[in-house]
């Protein structure tokens, strides 16, 4: 057995960008040479392999989600039973899949809008990745459209805020961040404000419905909110760049999903599979614990990345190879256990309506050859996706 304290010291790094842009040949090592990796000089161990991150998602138990520190809007993501139980039943009352069907035919009107407004020469992430997600959660919030720009300002603020407060970051990206949070609470306030006196057909009427009964407290429906803005717009943006520069890449697989659109469900998940927006997921051992032959102490940061997970040969054949028939289920993009992805859904819509519609309107795409697109990376690089990606479009 080895001890916590051997660890491995070599051959990873989280922050290096050529392993953000590209994380994938790191992953690879960590499996194979060190599945339970530990981060020189902290707390922390990486996980690589499917087998351990699915045991650690699915036993809350074991491995909280509760980091004792206190980020209120990542409140239903880091707490355990019994308040996890409770938020996450009063929420599921507002966010239910039947009230996600009834948005396909207004995401469609989005998308087409914002497909018809795209020209030859588009930069796909600011045409259309970004703004269709931000749009949709807005309108489910009751945000008015004028406010679309400033809404994504804030919550990449509130995101990094919550990074920030884990101890990732600067103080002055903190104090940045913080402001930025700041912000749209005091905006959602006043949006709260509005739907109280005058409720609508939309998420957060339903949200303050569930108030009036007591289960929520207003805070918890303003937190709330901000968590749907920050979980619900970079994450699906980033599926649907990761998707499009798939297919800009793949002539014949662009052909054979323009005459099977059925099969665009199957390419949403593959690219969840292989590309997960979301690199990074934390969990706190509340006891000692052994993992693939390592001992773990009580409270030891666990970093899980299911980008590894969903490459694992031991549960998948060819697990680097994009198949649109293979059976996905199992696969770790959207989580797995009691804190399984409230949007999936969702972002599952949002997903095959876009590809659905941008495969109708455009005869053939291509990376644009004169403009290099750009990774993310940085500080707020948990997630895998596309800064820019410049396109070359026909329509037909
Ligand atoms: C492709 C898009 C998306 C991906 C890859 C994704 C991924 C994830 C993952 C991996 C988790 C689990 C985190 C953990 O276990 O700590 C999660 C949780 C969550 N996601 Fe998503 N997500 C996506 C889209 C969305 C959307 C569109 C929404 C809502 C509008 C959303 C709302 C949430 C919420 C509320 C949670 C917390 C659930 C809980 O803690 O019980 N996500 N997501």
């Amino acid at each position: 057995m080895i001890h916590p304290s051997q660890g491995y010291s070599t051959g990873f790094d989280l922050n290096d960008p050529d392993t953000q842009r590209d994380p994938y040949p790191s992953y690879r090592w960590l499996r194979e040479h060190a599945p339970v990796y530990r981060i020189p000089g902290a707390p922390m161990w990486v996980l690589s392999r499917h087998e351990d991150i699915s045991r650690v998602l699915r036993d809350h138990r074991t491995f909280s989600s509760n980091m004792g520190i206190d980020i209120p809007i990542m409140s239903l993501v880091m707490k355990d039973p019994p308040d996890h139980e409770r938020l996450r039943k009063s929420l599921g009352r507002a966010f239910t899949p039947r009230q996600i069907q009834h948005l396909a035919p207004r995401i469609e009107m989005i998308a087409e809008t914002l497909a018809a407004e795209m020209d030859e020469r588009s930069e796909f992430i600011s045409a259309f990745a970004d703004p269709l997600p931000i749009t949709v959660i807005c309108e489910m919030l009751g945000v008015p459209t004028e406010q679309r720009a400033a809404m994504k300002q804030w919550s990449r603020d509130a995101l990094l805020a919550s990074f920030a407060a884990k101890g990732f970051g600067t103080p002055e990206q903190l104090a940045r961040a913080t402001r930025g949070l700041e912000a749209l609470l005091a905006y959602l306030d006043q949006v709260i404000d509005i739907h109280q006196a005058q409720p609508r057909d939309n998420l957060i009427s339903a949200l303050i419905a569930v108030q009036r009964e007591g289960l929520l407290s207003r805070d918890e429906v303003r937190y709330f909110c901000c968590l749907l803005l920050i979980a619900g717009h970079e994450t699906t943006g980033n599926l649907l760049g990761s998707g499009m520069a798939i297919l800009a890449e793949n002539t014949e697989l662009w052909t054979r999903l323009k005459t099977q659109p059925e099969q665009i469900p199957g390419f949403v998940e593959e690219t969840v599979r292989t590309r997960p927006p979301l690199q990074r997921i934390v969990r706190r051992t509340t006891c000692a614990v052994e993992i693939a032959g390592v001992q773990l102490p009580a409270d030891a940061l666990l970093m899980l990345l299911p980008g590894s997970a969903n490459r694992d040969a031991g549960q998948w054949s060819a697990p680097d190879e994009f198949a649109l028939d293979r059976d996905h289920g199992g696969h770790l993009g959207f989580g797995a256990g009691i804190h399984y992805c409230l949007g999936a859904p969702l972002a599952r819509l949002e997903g095959r309506i876009a590809f659905e519609v941008l495969l109708r309107r455009f005869r053939t795409i291509r990376l644009d050859p004169e403009r290099p697109s750009m990774p993310i990376t940085g500080f707020a690089s948990g997630s895998l996706g596309w800064e820019t990606l410049p396109l070359c479009l026909e329509r037909g």
